[in-house]
Formats: structure tokens, sequence, C-alpha cells
């Protein structure tokens, strides 16, 4: 049932496609359905499908729209146009205030675009984050720089991505530090006594054994640096006897095709379908360490004590870093296999990176992000 809302003031409308997005957009959307004077119109492009259904499944929320773009082995150019058209209708018809996008997928710039083409205020979130290399990563990083172009309410998490927008010439009257809505919707998922649905999860003696999570997808690794990412963490399976691997993989079939031929054959390495919002992070907060080229996993894993192996060349969340819980290892055999090595022969290294750092807010993000909302945009 609808809450009753008053006197609608104001027409917020979100957009999101992807997995990551609706994990950090759903705290914003449950904070505006909360609010009085607020009217809140959601719709996903559905860039992802089934990798999205679940994050919308778990926190309960049914869209307004479904753009249905989906296809398998969809191009950048297909997904944007096919955003775009699907977008330009919704917004005519629904005319909100301002419309909301998070993050740096190809349907954030696409829905900025659309709403922009349409003179509508835009809100982006997770604003400010640079690689400083448009190719890496790609096209992220392309789609953040278009998008801020674009933006009226820049929602920086970290001081740092303030200052990333003051060097490009954004007025500081329009940035707004708010820190990350990824910690908002963590601090709704992990739970202590989690139980898994995969009863394999549950057999993982997570004291005994070490346990490495993997997770890889970046379209700049899909090749050569994958195939030194996948064979690095398997001949360190080997090595160790104790070490136990998951990998949750990503429904990208050229993923799929580079793990199969070198990750097939170990029984200490469990190559899993991707898991549900809840269950990957309660598997994140029980493992010893994590290896990945996720955006989302840089945050998740500083904040709940995990060391992280960042297997890019450059990353945007400079913040895990400097704390010391993540280590920019970049996508050679060599220096992963060595860092991995390190990690788990040293005691005393993966102790000095195994502490919960939280540069990423204080999981109230959504709240600020709204009041702002609200400040700005009430009659
Ligand atoms: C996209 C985003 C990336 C983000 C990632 C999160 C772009 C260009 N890329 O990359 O920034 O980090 O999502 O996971 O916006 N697939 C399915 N079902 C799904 C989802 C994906 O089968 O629910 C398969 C399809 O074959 C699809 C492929 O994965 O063609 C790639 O999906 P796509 O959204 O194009 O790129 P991602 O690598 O997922
Ligand atoms: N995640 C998930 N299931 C998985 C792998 C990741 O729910 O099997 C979550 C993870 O907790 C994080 C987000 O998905 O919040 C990260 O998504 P991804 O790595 O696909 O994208 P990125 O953050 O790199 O854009």
């Amino acid at each position: 049932m609808k809450k009753d809302k008053g006197v609608i003031e104001i027409k917020v409308m979100t957009v999101f496609g992807t997995r990551p997005e609706g994990i950090k957009m759903a705290p914003i959307v449950k904070e505006l359905e909360k609010r009085k004077g607020i009217e809140s119109v959601v719709c996903i492009t559905a860039q992802h499908r089934e990798m999205l259904d679940q994050v919308l499944n778990l926190f309960e929320i049914s869209p307004d729209y479904d753009l249905n773009i989906f296809s398998k082995g969809q191009t950048l150019t297909e997904i944007t146009t096919r955003a775009l058209l699907g977008l330009e209708e919704v917004i005519e018809k629904e005319k909100p205030d301002v419309l909301l996008v998070q993050g740096d997928t190809t349907t954030v710039f696409s829905g900025a675009l659309a709403a922009f083409y349409q003179k509508t205020k835009i809100g982006h979130v997770e604003a400010g984050l640079r690689s400083g290399n448009l190719y890496s990563p790609y096209p992220e990083e392309a789609n953040r720089k278009l998008t801020g172009i674009l933006t009226d309410f820049h929602f920086a998490p970290t001081e740092r991505n303030r200052q990333n927008l003051l060097r490009e010439d954004y007025s500081d009257s329009k940035i707004f530090i708010t820190g990350n809505t990824v910690i908002d919707a963590l601090k709704y998922s992990v739970k202590e006594d989690y139980t898994f649905e995969l009863e394999k999860l549950n057999q993982l003696d997570y004291n005994k054994k070490r346990v490495i999570l993997l997770t890889s997808h970046r379209r700049e690794n899909i090749g050569e640096p994958m195939k030194n990412i996948f064979t690095a963490v398997r001949d360190i399976v080997e090595k160790y006897e104790d070490v136990e691997l998951v990998f949750p993989i990503h429904l990208n079939p050229k993923v799929r095709d580079i793990a199969k031929t070198i990750l097939g054959k170990n029984d200490r390495i469990h190559i899993i379908e991707p898991l549900d919002y809840e269950p990957f992070t309660n598997l994140m907060a029980k493992v010893h360490l994590v290896v990945t080229d996720s955006g989302g996993l840089q945050e998740e894993a500083p904040t709940l004590g995990k060391p992280v192996l960042v297997v890019r060349e450059e990353t945007e969340r400079p913040e895990g870093i400097e704390s010391g819980t993540a280590k920019l290892v970049g996508t050679s055999y060599e220096k992963l296999y060595k860092e991995l090595d390190t990690l788990l022969s040293d005691q005393a290294e993966y102790e000095k990176m195994a502490h919960a750092v939280n540069p990423y807010g204080d999981g109230n993000a959504s709240e600020r992000i709204v009041d702002v909302i609200e400040e700005n945009l009430k009659l």
C-alpha cells in the first residue's frame, strides 16, 4: 500500500540499469519513499536483467517503468541508443523535477543525456570519481566525465571526489559530500550467523581454510589481463593446500570462456553463479581476502576489514589504498602471484591490511542526498 505522502512538492525519478547501480540506488529509493511531499518514480533500463532483478527483489522495489533493453552480447551503442529512446518517452510523460543517476555505467550516461535533452535537472550520485585514464576503466571513466558536464547536483562520496570536481572547474555550490550509499546498503545486508542457501558455501570451513573471493568482469581486462589474473590465482591455490577459491562468475560469456579453460580443474576452486547481493556480502564478511577488478568491492572490502588486491592498472578509489586495506596490483601474472604469496605466507603483512576502515561514509548517504534535494527543490 502506498504511504500517505501529503501534498506532492517534488517528483524525483531514479534511473538505473545494472547490479551495482541497483544496490547503491536502493537505499535512496527507500529514503524517497519515506519522505512526505516527495513522489518517487523508479525507471530501470534493465541493462542487466537477472543480475538487477535479484537486487529489486531483495530491496522490494517495484519499478514504475522497465525499459527492458537487455540483450545478450549487447554493444555499448545498443545500450546507449535503446536507453535514450526509452527514457525520452518516460521523462516526457512524467516530467520529474529531478532525475537521479548513480555511478558510471552506460545507463548513467544515457540517463543524464536523456534528461538534459528535456532540460530536466540531474543529480549524479557517486560523482567525482576519476582514474585519470579515459580507457581504464573503459568506458566508465568517460561515462563519469560526460555525466558530470550535464549534472546540477554532484553527490560526491568523499572530499577527494569533491577536489576532483573542483579541479575540473565545477562550482563548489553544486557539490555535496554525502558518503557512498554502498555503505547504507551494506548495513542493510550483512548479518551475524548468516546461513547460505547454497549449501556449498555453508560447508566451507572459514576458520581452518583460507578462502579467497575472486570477481572479475571489467571490459578492459577481457583477454590477456584476465588470463593472467585467473592463472595466478589458480597457481596460488595449487601452492597452498589450505586455500580455497570462490568465484561467483559474472554472466558475461566472454568472462566465462576464459574462466572455463583456466580455472576448470581443481576441487578447491569453486566457480559458482553470481550470488544475490545478500549472500554475496555475507560471504565477503567471512573470507580471508579478496581479489577483484570491481568498483563496488573496493568499497565494501575495506569496510569489512578484508584485504583486497585490485587487479586493475588504475583506480578511481584511492581511499582504500591510502588506508592500507587495498593494494593496486595491476594485471600481470608475476605481480599478482607475488602479492598473493606474500599475503598467504607473511602473517604480519596480512594483519597490516586486514583492518576495517571506512573511507566511504557512515551509512547515512541516502538521507543526505534526499535532504539536499528537498532543500533545493521544495517549493
Ligand atoms: C556493466 C557496466 C559496468 C559495471 C558492470 C557491473 C557498462 C558499459 N558496463 O558491465 O560499468 O561495472 O555492468 O556488473 O555500462 N549479462 C547477462 N545477464 C545480466 C547481465 C549481464 O546475461 O543480467 C551478460 C550478457 O551477455 C551481456 C554481458 O553480460 O551482454 C555484459 O553485460 P553489460 O551490461 O554489457 O556489461 P557488464 O560487463 O555487465
Ligand atoms: N555483487 C553481488 N553478487 C556477486 C558479485 C557482486 O551482489 O556475485 C555485488 C557486490 O556486493 C557489489 C556489486 O555487486 O555491491 C558490485 O558489482 P560489480 O562488481 O558487478 O560492478 P562494479 O562495482 O565493478 O561496477
